[in-house]
Parts: C-alpha cells; structure tokens; sequence
C-alpha cells in the first residue's frame, strides 16, 4: 500500500501561506478544509482563496469540504482544479451524481463520514468513489483528541472495499500524529491528514517524513 501524506494548512500562518506550502512540499498533497459556518461552527476560506492555492502549484489540492450543500458547490472545486474534491455524506442529496460529476471534471471524488456516520448505507457506492474519509474527530477544528473508536470504521471500510473489489483510498483526518498514525495504518488507512502535528513542529518537513516512515512501516507488518 502506498503510503500519503496530506498535511492540513487549517492552522498554519495563512498571511505566510506560500511559505507555509512550501514547508512541506515533500508531502503529497496540501489537504485544504472549507468550512462555512453551517455544517460545522467555524468559517475558513472559500473558493477563490482555494483556487489560488492550485494557481500556486507547490502541491496538489486535497480539498476537504464541511460544507452545506455541497450538490450546489463541490463540482466548482474540482472545476479550479483541486486534485481531489471530498464532501460530507450529511451534506449531499445526490452523492452519486455529485462524484460523478467531480470525477468528470477530472477530480478524485471523496466522500467523508463524520463520526457518527456509518460506512454501511455506502458499500455498494464504494465503486463511485475513490476516496473515502473516515472521520477522527468531529469536524470544525484542528487540535482535537483523536478518537480511537473510529479505528473499527476503518477496518470496516478496508474490509468492504477488499470485498468488493474497488481500489480505493481510505483518509483519516483529526488527530493524526506520532502516537496515532501506526493503529491508522494498521486498520486499514492509507492517507493521512495531520495538521497541528506537523504545522506545530519545529520542522514541518521532517514531520512529514517521520509520519510516511512510521505509516509505512505499519503497514509492511
Ligand atoms: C478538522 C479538519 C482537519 C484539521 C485536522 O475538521 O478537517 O483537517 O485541520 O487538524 P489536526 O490534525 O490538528 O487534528
Ligand atoms: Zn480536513
């Protein structure tokens, strides 16, 4: 399993974004959360500031929207060129059409599940999709407590997405840091959100290289 590492710029200096990109250029992708204060209570940026970061080009966009909705605005994001475009299943009417509609636009389509979300309503949908997030935290924040009970969800997902044959990838977000990412990788996640752990770190880079190497000898036990 290749090993991914999308760190969330949530709480870095966003009056020194290009700068706080360019830390952590080695990584995979800049995981980047829209919020508009209605399916969670907090408000970060929208799509203009979102299409800037792609314009910038120091990484691919993996943009995570909490978001109400998200029928109306997640096409718009793959649209500006996020590389990937994850919605809330709480937010969408039509989540098929939806990551149909993304993944025309040349997107990955992600789909998240807050932590009270279950994976099962979405098995026979996993083919629609090519990611899914499993939620560590509840949505809104970064520097939250990760919550272990939603190690089985990711277990659940792995297993079904084996079952059924779809190559898909499984996301964590909230949390992941040193102490967290093995059981992630364990369990069955293959791409890992952190923001706090690494936008906290004396050295964000090497935060980042310490996350991929403790993934991916998870993953190789
Ligand atoms: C929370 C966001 C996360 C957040 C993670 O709702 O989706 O991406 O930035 O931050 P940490 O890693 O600090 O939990
Ligand atoms: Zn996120």
């Amino acid at each position: 399993m290749t090993i991914t590492i999308s760190p969330s710029i949530l709480n870095c200096d966003v009056l020194d974004l290009r700068c706080e990109l360019e830390k952590i250029a080695d990584a995979d992708f800049a995981h980047v959360d829209v919020m508009d204060n209605h399916f969670v209570p907090n408000l970060t940026w929208g799509l203009p500031v979102v299409e800037q970061i792609v314009k910038s080009k120091v990484l691919p966009v993996d943009a995570h929207l909490m978001i109400e909705d998200a029928d109306r605005w997640a096409p718009a994001y793959a649209e500006v060129g996020c590389a990937s475009v994850t919605f809330h299943a709480e937010a969408a009417g039509a989540p098929i059409r939806l990551a149909r509609e993304i993944r025309a636009q040349g997107a990955k389509a992600g789909l998240a599940l807050k932590p009270s979300t279950g994976i099962e309503p979405y098995v026979d949908l996993l083919h629609e999709f090519d990611m899914i997030l499993v939620m560590t935290v509840e949505p809104g924040f970064g520097g939250q407590s990760f919550l272990d009970s939603m190690l089985p969800k990711v277990q659940r997902t792995r297993r079904a997405a084996i079952r059924t044959g779809v190559d898909l990838a499984i996301q964590v977000d909230g949390g992941v840091s040193r102490s967290t990412i093995e059981a992630c990788a364990e369990a069955g996640a293959d791409v890992f959100v952190a923001g706090s752990a690494v936008f906290n770190a004396e050295d964000a880079a090497a935060e980042v290289a310490e996350l991929r190497r403790l993934a991916t000898d998870a993953c190789a036990h």
